[in-house]
């Protein structure tokens, strides 16, 4: 980088003044694991991104033909299918899909259609637990496996074969504890698409956790635009300005690792660098009011390292888990990976989300956002059944849910506060295109990259 003639730069390598996500963390004196250690940005292009791409009809029209029956989608988790027989009906747009524990050992899935009339097999968005599938209209029957069990009225239908009238599957592979599929017929394998998430994610096993809560709730927007909103920290300052005396957006670390995972990274008990007013490590430390009050800052210490040393002790001895060799940054920062095309990963222990954002059925003006929040099992503990999500309408505040603090539910309700201004603002633009910065908004025009990728194949 030029620093002597900033406008000298290329673009997309300029980046915030003051210190990084970088300076940061190497200032906890922390061992940090290889991937905290990885940098990867690169420039995208800046041409503007057309808004049609958010309300158009053909253009979600499009998507559900081209984009969600080609890619790897997670519907569930271990948690939610522990028994033979259990199964989750998983549905994206017009498509509904099976997913079932056929064995102790084996999951299948089906797509969920009866193959005399249609008729779904099992209902939309639901789990439970059934010893074959009985359709609710006439009657026809297939084991767990798949395979045809019984037709009513067998004799008026001699131009069915057993053999043909098996329940057609959908591709479906297991990574860290959660199931994915893959309606095309010839999916590249689950662990190539995943590529340098896997990498990543062998020092943050996920199959090690558990789903402790799970927030659905309705966004008044495309589900693109939604999930944007938790691409880029840029929002912040202006968003969630209550938090920058003790919170680093702005001078978040954006990676691109591949066509299909993206990574941002921000430090937590470190100011914004926007923040202008002087703080001590003590004022900042009180001011985030996530230690006991008379918490202090020993000499030379940092608000970082009270914090994580506080977490450690308390989420470790709340859960039976070992902490100790956690970085601060693992403990306390807002690390965040995202999965083309849906999915986000936080390998945190304090912020341990896991979000999917899926068109809510035929609309593109609404999406279903997932949140849950995966928690480290104890040595030996068994995984308990996955909870029932907590379904909340678009006016309802996520902090109404029991479970998830005031703290993180106010900040969910101001990321997705923006979106039905924004959805109507795509609407009523006379500028059809949307402006992104270079480096804070390069996930975004990553992932519209990649969807060109599958629209134009
Ligand atoms: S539609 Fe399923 S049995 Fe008739
Ligand atoms: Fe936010």
């Amino acid at each position: 980088m030029n620093i002597e003639n900033p406008e000298a730069l290329k673009p997309g390598e300029a980046r915030c003044p003051g210190a990084s996500t970088r300076d940061v963390v190497n200032g906890d004196g922390c061992r940090l694991p290889e991937p905290l250690l990885a940098e990867n940005y690169e420039f995208l292009g800046d041409g503007d991104l057309p808004v049609d791409r958010y309300v158009s009809r053909d253009f979600f029209d499009a998507e559900m033909k081209k984009l969600w029956p080609k890619v790897w989608q997670w519907a569930c988790r271990d948690e939610h299918i522990p028994e033979v027989g259990d199964y989750y009906a998983y549905d994206i747009g017009p498509y509904s899909i099976l997913v079932v524990r056929v064995a102790e050992d084996e999951v299948k899935a089906y797509h969920n259609s009866c193959l005399h009339r249609g008729t779904q097999l099992r209902p939309s968005d639901s789990t439970g637990n059934v010893p074959h599938f009985r359709c609710p209209f006439h009657g026809w029957t297939w084991n767990l496996d798949g395979s045809l069990k019984e037709i009513p009225c067998r004799w008026d239908f001699p131009h069915v074969s057993d053999a043909e009238f098996s329940l057609p599957e959908v591709h479906v592979a297991k990574w860290g504890g959660f199931y994915f599929v893959n309606m095309d017929d010839d999916p590249v394998p689950l662990e190539e698409y995943l590529g340098p998430l896997a990498r990543h994610f062998e020092t943050w096993p996920l199959a090690d956790r558990y789903v402790r809560l799970h927030i659905q709730k309705i966004l008044p927007a495309n589900w693109k635009a939604a999930q944007e909103a938790f691409l880029e920290a840029y929002h912040s300052m202006e968003t969630h300005s209550h938090i920058m005396a003790y919170s680093a957006n702005l001078n978040a670390q954006y990676d691109v690792f591949s066509e299909r995972v993206s990574r941002f990274y921000h430090t937590f008990g470190f100011p914004d660098p926007s923040w202008t007013e002087p703080l001590t490590e003590q004022e900042i430390l009180d001011r985030t009011g996530m230690v006991p009050p008379g918490s202090t800052v020993p000499p030379g210490g940092t608000a970082r390292s009270v914090m994580a040393a506080h977490m450690r002790k308390v989420l470790g001895e709340e859960r039976g888990i070992d902490l100790s060799e956690r970085s601060d940054s693992e403990m306390l920062d807002s690390i965040e990976y995202h999965l083309f095309p849906n999915m986000f990963l936080f390998p945190g222990i304090a912020l341990p989300m896991i979000y999917r954002f899926r068109p809510n059925g035929m609309d593109p003006d609404s999406a279903i956002f997932d949140l849950l929040f995966l928690e480290q099992l104890a040595p030996g503990q068994q995984r308990p059944e996955a909870p029932e999500p907590h379904r909340i309408d678009i006016g309802t505040s996520y902090e109404t849910v029991p479970g998830i603090g005031s703290f993180l539910g106010h900040i969910y309700d101001q990321d997705t506060g923006n979106l039905e201004m924004q959805q109507r603002g795509f609407k009523a633009a006379r500028k059809r295109g949307e402006t992104l910065g270079n480096y804070q908004e390069v996930r975004i025009r990553r992932l519209h990259q990649t969807l060109d990728s599958y629209l134009n194949a």
